[in-house]
């Protein structure tokens, strides 16, 4: 029988040029429209996921500001536990968006002692590579409940979804500028595939647009 894992939604605003942020870090790509989006789609999901990377370069709340709703889980990945316990996504309302931090086997236990007893945030382990193994926590999450992550990157961990073959659909806002840059980061960094015919392929279902911004809309393409 196959494992059943959560659907996940790859949400991001990039520019015309595809950065998801300036060389300098800067993230303010989304516009008052674009956020209440966002904030929309958050609140259709039980999870938003983002990597250690966003956390402490935009020391983000992940909260809902637009729309009335139930809470939901604010996922991080830290392979070994380095966010800063003061972090908006630890201290930030947890009894609306309580906090899971998925990391590796190899993290000091102490580390997680500290995170569990101090703040109650929830630590789940997975693998005992340098980075958490994606493909063993999927199914831990589903059976935990979460059945569908809104996945709002960085480009470094948009990449690990994207190899192993882990997104559904993809909601992406293009802002109308150029930002340039070669350390901007990029909708998906990575490793990235040598040959374009290995690039993994997804269907356009929508697309609108307001304000010279384009909102697209994927699935994922059975091939
Ligand atoms: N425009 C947008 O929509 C948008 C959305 C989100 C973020 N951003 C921007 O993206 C930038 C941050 O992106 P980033 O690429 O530097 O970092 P990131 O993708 O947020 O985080 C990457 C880090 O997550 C940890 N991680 C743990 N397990 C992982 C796994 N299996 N695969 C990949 N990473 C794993 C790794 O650090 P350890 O191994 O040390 O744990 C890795 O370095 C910020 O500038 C932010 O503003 C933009």
């Amino acid at each position: 029988m196959d494992v059943e894992t959560p659907y996940i939604v790859l949400s991001a605003a990039m520019t015309i040029d595809g950065k998801i942020a300036s060389k300098s870090g800067d993230p303010e790509l989304s516009d008052e429209d674009d956020w209440k989006e966002v904030h929309k789609l958050r609140t259709e999901v039980d999870a938003i996921m983002v990597g250690k990377g966003t956390i402490i370069k935009d020391n983000p709340k992940l909260h809902i500001k637009y729309y009335n709703h139930n809470g939901y889980y604010r996922i991080i990945l830290d392979s070994n536990l380095a966010i800063s316990i003061d972090s908006e996504v630890i201290n930030y309302m947890p009894e609306i968006y309580p906090t899971i931090i998925c990391t590796t086997e190899n993290v000091p236990n102490e580390r997680v002692k500290e995170f569990k007893t101090k703040k109650n945030i929830t630590i789940i382990k997975s693998g005992h590579g340098e980075r958490v193994n994606l493909l063993k926590l999927m199914p831990i999450l589903w059976e935990n409940g979460i059945k569908k992550i809104l996945l709002e990157g960085g480009g470094i961990l948009n990449w690990s979804f994207i190899v192993n073959d882990l997104i559904d659909e993809i909601r992406l806002t293009i802002a109308p500028w150029i930002v340039g840059g070669e350390d901007a980061k990029s909708l998906v960094e990575g490793d990235g595939f040598e040959r374009m015919i290995q690039a993994k392929r997804f269907e356009l279902i929508d697309i609108k647009n307001r304000n010279d911004y384009a909102i697209l809309k994927y699935i994922r393409k059975n091939l």
